[in-house]
């Protein structure tokens, strides 16, 4: 099957340890409770939005170590899996957040297999059939020689750097990114970066240098600004109890829209409820809802 996706990001190990206060530098303190779950922004959109009926390839880079167990998860889903590389002698992308009562939080981030990204050859099989590419955490450099390719003249193209738009990324290749790309994605905190980056004040600015902008809003919802209009989508009201990949849903719904030729408002609504499916439950692939949950719910809240 081809994609109509080609997603590019991280697959990651997440362990989530709760205490009762985080310890103070140079001392210990006693985990609660710990749990792995499989994540990383890359693997959550593919196995969401392959969940929702979107023929998805996901390119990202692991280790040996990666487990039987995610891969099979991600292939129950229809998560085309053809471009996960293996680095030889690297790890999984492994992340270690440790949470406390007070709702403060530390988080250990080892980058493995994605921590040369940068030098690896660009892999695009998957890119070459799709009709989106979307970039997501990983090198500014490997994205940016990505864009470079004549193929890719032929793609929608998605930017999408997460928080990783802090500190991986820098004002002059995000705007080189940025203006090679069709759709920019971020949070609120994401499009304060964004807007520093370019010198601008407002998220209508930014659209000066990229065609659409889908701007999620926390428990706001969100907002998506194109050169003809913008539109606001309300969230869907849910107890949250871990927010953990709450974006990546929201992709995930919203490409579920666009894949069946839904306007705006409509993709957004579905974004909006595939997020919520994910932060009523823990870990973020571990409530992966299907399409037909996914529509009912975008439906009630219009
Ligand atoms: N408290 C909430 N109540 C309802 N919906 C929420 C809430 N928080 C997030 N959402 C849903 O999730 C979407 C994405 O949330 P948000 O803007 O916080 O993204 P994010 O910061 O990238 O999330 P994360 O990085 O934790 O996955 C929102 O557009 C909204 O639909
Ligand atoms: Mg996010």
């Amino acid at each position: 099957m081809k994609p109509f996706m080609c997603v590019y990001g991280h697959t990651n190990i997440d362990h989530l340890l709760t205490m009762a206060e985080l310890p103070e530098k140079n001392t210990s303190g006693n985990v609660r409770s710990k749990k792995r779950h499989f994540g990383g922004t890359g693997a959550n959109l593919a196995t969401m939005a392959s969940a929702l009926g979107v023929p998805t390839a996901l390119v990202s880079y692991v280790g040996k170590d990666m487990p039987p167990a995610f891969r099979d998860l991600m292939s129950s889903k229809g998560v085309l899996l053809d471009e996960m590389m293996e680095v030889e002698g690297a790890e999984t992308p492994t992340v270690w957040i440790a949470s406390d009562d007070h709702q403060d939080q530390v988080a250990y981030v080892f980058q493995g297999a994605m921590a040369d990204m940068g030098d690896y050859p660009l892999q695009i099989k998957a890119a070459k059939d799709a009709l989106v590419v979307h970039m997501m955490t990983g090198s500014p450099d490997y994205y940016l020689r990505l864009i470079e390719k004549p193929f890719m003249l032929r793609k929608k193209k998605s930017l999408d750097p997460s928080q990783e738009i802090h500190h991986v990324w820098d004002a002059v290749r995000f705007q080189k990114a940025l203006s090679g790309s069709d759709m920019f994605f971020c949070n609120q905190s994401e499009m304060a970066t964004a807007l520093r980056y370019i010198g601008k004040e407002s998220p209508e600015d930014l659209l000066s240098n990229v065609p659409v902008l889908v701007s999620t809003l926390g428990g706001k919802g969100a907002r998506i600004y194109t050169r003809n209009e913008t539109v606001d989508v309300p969230a869907v009201r849910t107890d949250v109890l871990d927010p953990t990949g709450a974006g990546d849903a929201f992709r995930a719904g919203f490409y579920a829209g666009l894949y069946r030729g839904k306007g705006w408002l409509e993709c957004g609504l579905l974004g909006c409820a595939t997020s919520s499916f994910v932060i009523s439950a823990r870990g973020s692939l571990e409530s992966v809802p299907t399409w037909e949950m996914v529509e009912e719910r975008a439906e009630r809240l219009l």
